[in-house]
């Protein structure tokens, strides 16, 4: 459920008419809804209730402050990737304790930046990482708490770009060779094991993959412990999907996903954190395009829009789909149109999508991509030299620009000749 429903025949952010904020901003821009965000992390926070739990946004979705700060200050805790995500984390107001290091190539600033700065843990993805973590932490007379990702070879049966729990993904450790990296961890000085983390992929929408991960996490505890580890946090990642076409989808819902970890790990009494991306940003935000021309082709008619593929990557990358509706909400009866939805980079690949059957438009017509607050703005670029868009945030009845459309000398002022040019 989301926060983007018509009023009176108008698309409406909460009790903001998306129209009024296009006059005031211009096209193309990306809106979020403040209160769906907010019911997002609830979700979550209620699927783990009665287990320690921390719910760890994966900001890589959607990193803008506005959203970090409304998330941080419920509470969230951020899974940051970079250290340009631990900076934004911290600037939002996250402290260092909630916050959690992922990411197969940690460099040896980002491990100073976060153990000096204050960190909940680093999830090890290497060998090679866990050696130079060690070296950084003994030098900072720090001893940081660890979990080490595991890959449990599960299939989560989602686009194979973001599948990343399979033999052969660059993810994690292989689950067969635990006990011994373990055993060299425990060994390192200025690491305090402390648990296990696992991610297995993204926009998953069933339940089995992730059961079949927790039951292996679950039973590695139990070796572990075994072995004279102290497992006490389980970091289970993220990846639960999200219905992107409206119309036939039926995806597992948070407290069913929570549901899974209390079958899987919940007698092993560890503190469970998660990772959820998508899942929170996703429906919370919308793109905002306007029609530029409606162009007749030899066999297809095409709707050009202000938006394009370094606005929203998504369908060009991964084929995604996105809805994409009319900001006037169309009469009863009206007859459909059949789409090649465009943008006016100059490839073909700048195709939202073919052949949609959707509602009829005309020039300057407005409409909005839903689903598109996740991995929409961040993922964007100026390619075409195109300036990179707006974002907007709303609550209630009010909305703020959260980041300007930077003017073109902006842009182009970035770049510098150099004296001898
Ligand atoms: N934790 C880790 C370690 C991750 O790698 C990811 C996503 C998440 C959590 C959050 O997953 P989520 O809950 O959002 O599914 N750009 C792609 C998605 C890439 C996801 C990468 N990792 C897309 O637009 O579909």
């Amino acid at each position: 459920m989301d926060h983007f429903l018509y009023q009176d025949g108008e698309l409406f952010a909460e009790d903001v008419s998306l129209r009024d904020i296009a006059a005031q901003v211009g096209t193309p821009f990306y809106c979020y809804s403040a209160a769906t965000l907010t019911r997002h992390f609830n979700l979550f926070d209620e699927a783990l209730a009665g287990m320690e739990h921390l719910v760890c946004y994966a900001m890589k979705a959607n990193s803008n402050q506005a959203v970090l700060k409304l998330l941080g200050d419920m509470g969230a805790g951020m899974d940051v990737v970079s250290g340009g995500e631990y900076r934004r984390a911290r600037a939002a107001g996250v402290p260092g304790e909630r916050i959690v290091f992922s990411g197969v190539g940690k460099t040896e600033e980002e491990m100073r930046l976060a153990i000096s700065g204050g960190i909940r843990q680093f999830n090890i993805e290497s060998e090679p990482e866990m050696v130079l973590l060690s070296s950084v932490a003994v030098s900072l007379g720090a001893e940081v708490p660890v979990t080490i990702r595991v890959n449990p070879d599960v299939d989560a049966k989602t686009h194979e770009k973001i599948s990343t729990g399979k033999k052969g993904d660059k993810f994690g450790i292989p689950i067969s060779r635990a006990v011994e990296v373990y055993a060299q961890a425990a060994a390192l000085p200025g690491l305090k094991v402390i648990g296990i983390d696992v991610h297995i992929g993204s926009q998953m929408v069933d339940l089995e993959p992730f059961r079949l991960a927790f039951r292996k996490v679950a039973e590695l505890t139990e070796v572990l412990r075994g072995e004279g580890h102290e497992i006490a946090r389980l970091d289970l990642g993220g990846g639960l999907g999200i219905p992107y076409e409206r119309s036939n989808a039926d995806p597992p819902l948070p407290r069913d996903f929570g549901q899974v970890v209390r079958e899987e790990v919940g007698h092993l009494g560890c503190e469970i954190e998660i990772e959820p991306g998508r899942l929170i940003a996703g429906n919370a935000g919308v793109l905002v395009s306007k029609v530029i021309y409606v162009k007749s082709g030899e066999d297809r008619n095409f709707l050009i829009l202000d938006a394009a593929m370094n606005d929203l990557i998504r369908p060009a990358m991964y084929g995604a789909y996105h809805d994409i509706i009319p900001l006037s909400e169309p009469k009863p009866g009206a007859e459909p149109a059949t789409y090649d939805v465009v943008g006016p980079v100059c490839e073909s690949g700048d195709t939202f999508t073919k052949q949609r059957v959707m509602a009829e438009m005309g020039p300057g017509e407005l409409v909005a991509f839903r689903s598109a607050g996740a991995y929409g703005a961040v993922m964007s670029s100026e390619y075409n030299s195109r300036p990179l868009i707006p974002e907007v945030l709303v609550r209630g009845d009010q909305f703020a620009v959260i980041r300007p459309r930077p003017t073109f000398d902006e842009m182009i002022n970035r770049d510098t000749i150099p004296p001898w040019l």
